[in-house]
């Protein structure tokens, strides 16, 4: 392998043929020789680098040339772009429910009915059903509502169109892909769905790379951690203010302590201080070393981590259903430092 990636990097090698300008980039080499020694021994590797440096060569070109399934994980749209990405469900067109949307005539107004009326014509025509090719209609554009699924609306196996569906094609696609990019938000919303014991929505891999790394943190922290507002603290009060007068009229402590929550929760919206407190809970903590998920409440949240190892030695990918062997991850970014996440 090391000999491989000498000659992709080399002077002469096929980037030299294509990049104009190309320089041979002794730390670049040598980070594709780590993240190439991670994927063989199925290990973890953090990769720090600066700008520029050209970390999307020395980890793509290890992660094509490994054997293996390898979904790249990043926080930007220029990999997503270039390379199959998988997208969530939200990016496609439901012919279902743009059909039901059509014959219920449900569009509020002349500009969402025009809006869902592009959307059926686009719908006929296109392969992938993927609504940032219709650029009539922009993305955030109502109309999108109707002619999406969600989570919970989709009808899955029990659809007429499940056939001709563009998610399920996606996922066919995805499924079929060596390389599968997605965003950091659907990765994590693939690891909560494994850990519900619901539906995947990303393939089997051998390998996870995590590019913009630095950005983990804060989307794992949507996903897996615990938001308290100053709303809710204020309803809390109002709750317990209504409980406490139907049940412990004459006492004076507990609305004593309603009214301090109360003004303590409101004086801070007022001061314009952050108003959600965020936690991470448990399980979105690394384990250090092999950065698996710490938790006895998602068991599956740590095994969608693992691939097990079969009996000629070729790791199989990994999925919920068997766990021995961490999967190599490969965490990429100029800024990975945990104290520098902004
Ligand atoms: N060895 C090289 N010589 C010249 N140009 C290169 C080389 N390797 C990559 N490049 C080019 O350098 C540019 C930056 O590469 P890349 O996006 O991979 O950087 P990066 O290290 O990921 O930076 P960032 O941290 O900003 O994401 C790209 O246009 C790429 O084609
Ligand atoms: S399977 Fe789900 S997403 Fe696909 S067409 Fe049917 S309802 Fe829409
Ligand atoms: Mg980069």
């Amino acid at each position: 392998m090391q000999e491989r990636l000498e000659a992709v990097f080399g002077r002469d090698g096929p980037l030299a043929a294509k990049i104009s300008e190309y320089r041979v980039r002794s730390q670049q080499l040598e980070m594709a020789k780590r993240v190439a020694e991670a994927i063989r021994d199925n290990a973890a590797l953090v990769c720090e680098a600066g700008t520029g440096t050209g970390k999307t060569f020395a980890y793509l070109v290890p992660a094509l040339l490994s054997a293996g399934k390898v979904i790249i994980s990043t926080g930007t749209k220029t990999l997503q772009d270039q390379l199959y990405l998988l997208k969530g469900r939200a990016n496609y067109v439901c012919h279902y429910h743009l059909e039901r949307s059509l014959a219920e005539g449900r569009p509020p107004g002349r500009e969402a009915a025009a809006d869902l009326q592009r959307i059926a014509r686009f719908a006929r025509v296109t392969r992938t059903g993927d609504k940032s090719e219709l650029a009539d209609v922009p993305e955030d554009a109502p109309a999108w509502g109707l002619a999406t699924s969600t989570r919970e609306n989709c009808l899955g196996q029990s659809c007429p169109r499940f056939r001709d569906c563009f998610v399920m094609g996606a996922r066919r696609e995805a499924l079929a892909a060596d390389l599968v990019v997605v965003n950091h938000h659907l990765f994590f919303a693939d690891v909560v769905l494994k850990d519900e014991g619901m539906a995947e929505l990303l393939p089997a891999c051998n390998t996870v790379i995590f590019d913009e790394a630095h950005q983990l943190p804060e989307t794992a922290t949507l996903f897996f951690g615990e938001t308290l507002s100053t709303g809710q603290l204020i309803e809390l009060a109002r709750d317990a203010r209504a409980e406490a007068l139907l049940g412990a009229k004459d006492m004076p402590d507990p609305q004593r302590l309603i009214t301090a929550l109360d003004k303590a929760a409101r004086d801070r919206r007022r001061s314009g201080e952050i108003a959600d407190f965020r936690t991470r809970s448990p399980h979105s903590t690394p384990r250090s070393g092999t950065c698996a998920p710490r938790s006895s409440r998602s068991p599956s949240a740590a095994r969608v981590w693992r691939a097990a190892p079969t009996a000629r030695g070729r790791r199989k990918p990994c999925s919920n259903a068997g766990a021995t062997t961490a999967v190599p991850i490969v965490f990429a970014g100029s800024r990975c430092s945990a104290t520098r996440s902004s």
